[in-house]
């Protein structure tokens, strides 16, 4: 069968996906809102992809209704968790039943929802970094593929078409061990509130040994809080090896410190900090990754300190008019009082 896309949502992940499958010849179509489809559609997209240009300026295929197009077989959900039980009542509203649907979100917040909504539901998640540069720019940092699989699931057919089919536009692989790769990447994203509470700050020299300290325990935490909960280690995980973590959390920081920055350095601006510092929003997705935890901790019974202290300064933090960042030593400073 020969497939046929509407990627949902124009934002970084979504946009950028649209450009991948034009510059491959696949068929697709980007829905948007209609102000933010005309302007994606009157202006040519790039992505600059590790400082080099893989897209040169392609015209997207992007429209504004979803119900002519019946031909399409999979819509791949680009929204965030927030904006996800609206987007699944739109679609289910305008697009036939039998189609297969495919969340991109971080977390596990679309495994509730999705098939409240849909029969047929793929997971994906992004080991990469998309964002926003300029009107019509994209930058993207590789961290790893677009891994794609079900919960609690080995890898059947359809997923497994869908990543062959993929895999021509950019990397995609699957997983039979998707949970454990979704709940690895959640402790990563940990991070994410971390680099938007300091503004992006992350690269700027001073920032890296209070960032140490406050990765190493985010880190040591949420492995802590996997083992406890029942996940094993995954491959593609950007968290060092588990045995890794454990030890560093007893080591001085100096010896890992090369190690550190070389992974600090592969940190973009995260879609956390594009809602908070960019967009100026109140919506983020703190609850689906931080707050996710937080309750998993409690079930466990773990204690994770760190993760709970950076979640109460963010819920504060995130809410000031206009916001405003910390720095590094700063935030490091308030951890510990
Ligand atoms: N960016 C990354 O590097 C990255 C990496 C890994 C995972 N992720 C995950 O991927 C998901 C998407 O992230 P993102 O960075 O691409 O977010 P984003 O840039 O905010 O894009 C989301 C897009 O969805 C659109 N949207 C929301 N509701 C809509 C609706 N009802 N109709 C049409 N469009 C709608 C938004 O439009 P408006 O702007 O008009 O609201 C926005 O353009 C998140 O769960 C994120 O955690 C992102």
């Amino acid at each position: 069968m020969k497939l046929n896309f509407i990627v949902y949502g124009a934002g970084a992940i979504g946009t950028t996906l649209a450009a991948y499958l034009h510059q491959t010849g696949l068929d697709y179509a980007l829905y948007a809102r209609p102000k933010k489809a005309l302007a994606i559609g009157q202006q040519a997209q790039s992505i600059i992809r590790d400082g080099q240009t893989v897209v040169d300026g392609v015209t997207l295929n992007v429209i504004d209704t979803l119900s002519q197009q019946t031909d399409a077989t999979h819509i791949i959900i680009t929204v965030k968790n927030y904006h996800l039980e609206q987007a699944c009542k739109q679609i289910k509203k305008s697009l036939p039943n039998d189609i297969t649907v495919v969340g991109l979100q971080n977390g596990v917040t679309n495994q509730t929802v999705l098939p409240r909504y849909f029969s047929k539901a793929i997971y994906g998640i992004a080991f990469y970094n998309v964002w926003q540069q300029q009107p019509g720019i994209w930058g993207h940092k590789d961290h790893g593929p677009l891994l794609l699989g079900r919960p609690n699931q080995g890898v059947d057919t359809e997923v497994q078409q869908l990543a062959t089919t993929l895999a021509k536009a950019l990397p995609c692989e699957t997983s039979d061990q998707f949970q454990d790769e979704v709940h690895g990447k959640l402790i990563s994203n940990l991070s994410n509130s971390v680099t938007t509470l300091i503004g992006n700050s992350h690269l700027q020299s001073d920032a890296l040994k209070p960032l140490q300290k406050i990765f190493t325990a985010l880190s040591y935490e949420g492995v802590k809080l996997l083992q406890a909960a029942g996940f094993r280690q995954a491959k593609h995980s950007t968290l060092p090896p588990w045995l890794l973590v454990r030890i560093s959390s007893y080591l001085p920081d100096f010896i890992l410190r090369p190690m550190f920055r070389k992974k600090i350095a592969l940190i973009g601006s995260t879609s956390m900090a594009q809602d908070i510092i960019d967009k100026g929003s109140k919506d983020s997705e703190l609850d689906s990754i931080n707050g996710y935890l937080l309750e998993l901790a409690e079930q466990t019974q773990v204690s994770t300190p760190m993760a709970k202290k950076i979640y109460q300064l963010c819920q504060q933090q995130f809410k000031q008019e206009p916001f405003t960042a910390m720095t590094a030593q700063q935030l490091w400073r308030q951890l510990q009082a």
